[in-house]
């Protein structure tokens, strides 16, 4: 028989393999969620930092149009922890929209937050905004746009050191004169790039700074002398897509479609120094090395003369490419000398050798590793002092990508309880089973779970079992029917966490149907201080259940069953769907009470010679075998 179940759940297996989401993660706590897996790769685990990935997956850049089927959450903020496993999907919180610049703050107030960028709607009914959240999943800030621009750039939120301000990229369509290149009589729109400090209580504009009266359209590589005017919104002739900020109170900014990186006086906005990667007309500096189509140029270390910058050389884009490969550099900029000098100081290159097409982020994290991503399917990689690569991981899905991917250590702590869904199993009263789906999203450092149970409503809370958190969501197997449960998440001291409501489990709407065999009404709720009771004493059985072997044989059974509903719910986490769990239970449970009548038919007929009245030679060949092993 359970050669037939096996084959019965292969052929599933095969089944779901099918259907192509075999990348996605289904849980029974959270159908609504379908996160996305990891492919990971661990060079050296040891010397990887602890902590979490920070990733925001989107299907496509633009806000997708509503539509009229049922979607799955899949995109949005999300935090795994260093194997892939999942630990927040923020998807529901953000219901679906595009997240961006996702990551954990420490430098706000000694609380860890988080912080993202929610991208404008659909229809620009809602213009976007920054957010930050507290380590509770509860929202603390919405960052909106307060000025004329039509939407928060998706490109930069950072929020700078003390959490009272936060800089973000700012488009914005513009006339320019076309007499730079030398056609003085004619115009056209552009879109300038600029950047904005914004006041993170009341998004009030703080700082605003643009490309306009100080980046020359001959700078730009994407707007040519030859190019034709446009209307609007015009040539993206800049293209912004970072900004930092300096101790001293100074700006660094990357244009991507110059190839160049500036640095802006926060006192009167001009340009203090340009960082050229292609043009040597272009850059300030006597510098060893090449860059361009850059992203996420951040201060690493700053003073007055030297400035450790850390950026990802892109190298490439839709059209060309100008060089083999894309790299995370960290430059070393001395403005102390004459001339200034730019020197390389260290090199990351892509694990597999490519080239970023689209975006990119690079992280120094604490111990002195580096953590890049590489965007694309989110690719992304840690990499120790020496630039030697400890890990690299990218999403089991190819439809998916991440504009930047963090490393942070993180406390979770949200104030939702846990999700808890609970099923009752069984062929007759003597035999029920109770499975127990517990899931926490958000939270970090849950070690395990203690369950719980109660007679009936108001009855006293009997412990059933505990069970180590073994995946995002975990599976808890207790014997008997059991209503009324509740469960404890426990950190690895035992501390409580967090608690579920307690909830009634869910019956099956037809227990005939599903191969019951005693009353049509279902069985009854089990007293959980009997069943632990008889567990404890499983050799001293005291008569209240019965005295007869049938029990431990039923018993055996009953962990056998365990066994294959386990094995089905792996399947399940691939297909995903309660309703097919449900199926699969049934066709389970339909054969285990095929067999169970004719065990009882077989010993009712030695005891009683009742004939039996219908019959499954093949099956009752087996089960005698079964039994009488
Ligand atoms: C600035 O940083 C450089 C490099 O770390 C260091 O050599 C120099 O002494 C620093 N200057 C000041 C004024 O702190
Ligand atoms: C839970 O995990 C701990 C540590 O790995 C282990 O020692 C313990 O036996 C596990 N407990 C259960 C009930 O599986």
């Amino acid at each position: 028989m359970w050669a037939f179940l096996g084959v019965l759940l292969l052929f599933l297996h095969e089944g779901f393999a099918q259907r192509h989401d075999a990348d996605l993660y289904s849980f029974v706590t959270l159908p609504e969620v379908r996160a996305l897996k990891f492919d990971i790769t661990h060079v050296d685990r040891a010397r990887q930092l602890p902590g979490y990935w920070f990733v925001a997956p989107y299907g496509q850049i633009d806000p997708e149009n509503p539509t009229q089927k049922y979607e799955q959450y899949q995109i949005g903020p999300y935090i795994y922890d260093n194997d892939g496993m999942l630990i927040w999907a923020g998807s529901p919180a953000t219901e679906n929209r595009n997240a961006f610049d996702f990551k954990a703050n420490w430098n706000m107030d000694g609380e860890p937050h988080l912080s993202f960028i929610l991208q404008h709607e659909f229809d620009d009914s809602d213009r976007g905004s920054g957010v930050i959240m507290n380590n509770n999943y509860e929202y603390e800030y919405h960052v909106g746009v307060t000025n004329d621009l039509s939407a928060f750039n998706m490109h930069e939120f950072n929020i700078l050191d003390g959490g009272k301000t936060a800089l973000a990229c700012t488009y914005r369509s513009q006339v320019v004169s076309l007499d730079d290149f030398d056609r003085p009589d004619e115009e056209s729109w552009v879109i300038t790039g600029g950047f904005v400090e914004l006041d993170v209580e009341t998004a009030d504009v703080l700082f605003e700074w643009n490309s306009r009266d100080q980046i020359p359209i001959t700078e730009s590589v994407k707007f040519h002398p030859w190019d034709n005017p446009q209307g609007e919104p015009g040539w993206d002739y800049v293209h912004i897509n970072a900004v930092d900020k300096n101790a001293d109170g100074d700006y660094i900014i990357s244009m991507r479609f110059t190839n160049t990186i500036y640095m802006i006086s926060g006192q009167d906005g001009h340009i203090m120094w340009r960082l050229g990667g292609t043009d040597s007309s272009t850059t300030d500096f006597d510098q060893d090395f090449t860059f361009s189509k850059q992203h996420d140029v951040k201060f690493v270390e700053s003073n007055s003369t030297h400035h450790l910058i850390s950026f990802i050389n892109n190298a490439s884009d839709e059209s060309e490419n100008d060089e083999d490969l894309s790299s995370a550099l960290f430059v070393e900029v001395d403005v102390s000398t004459e001339p200034m000098t730019a020197r390389v100081i260290k090199r990351l290159e892509r694990p597999d050798k490519g080239l970023s097409r689209l975006r990119g982020n690079v992280q120094p994290l604490p111990n002195g590793n580096t953590f890049v991503g590489w965007s694309q399917w989110g690719y992304h990689a840690e990499y120790d002092p020496d630039g030697e690569v400890l890990m690299y991981a990218q999403f089991a899905s190819e439809r998916f990508s991440s504009y930047r991917s963090y490393k942070f250590d993180w406390v979770g702590r949200p104030t939702a309880p846990p999700d808890m869904v609970t099923f009752v199993y069984g062929a007759n009263d003597l035999d029920m089973m109770t499975i127990v789906h517990i899931s926490w999203n958000g939270a970090t450092d849950v070690a395990g779970y203690n369950f719980y149970a109660r007679a009936y409503d108001r009855g006293e809370d009997i412990f059933i079992g505990y069970i180590n958190k073994t995946s995002f969501e975990t599976m808890f197997i207790g014997d008997g029917y059991m209503d009324w449960i509740s469960a404890e998440a426990v950190d690895i001291n035992g501390i409580v966490m967090g608690t579920t409501p307690v909830q009634r489990t869910e019956v099956p709407a037809n227990w005939k149907a599903v191969g019951f065999t005693g009353s049509s009404s279902g069985p009854i709720p089990d007293d959980p201080a009997i069943i632990m009771t008889s567990k404890d004493g499983d050799d001293d059985y005291d008569g209240a259940f019965t005295t007869d072997d049938r029990k431990a044989i039923i018993y055996s059974q009953t962990k056998e069953v365990a066994a294959a509903v386990y094995k089905a719910y792996g399947v399940i986490q691939v297909m995903g769907g309660i309703v097919i769990l449900l199926l699969t239970l049934c066709c389970i449970f339909g054969v285990v009470v095929g067999v169970r009548c004719f065990l009882r038919r077989r010993k009712m007929r030695s005891y009683q010679h009742i004939p039996s009245e219908e019959g499954q030679p093949v099956e009752e060949i087996q089960l005698r075998s079964n039994v009488d092993d």
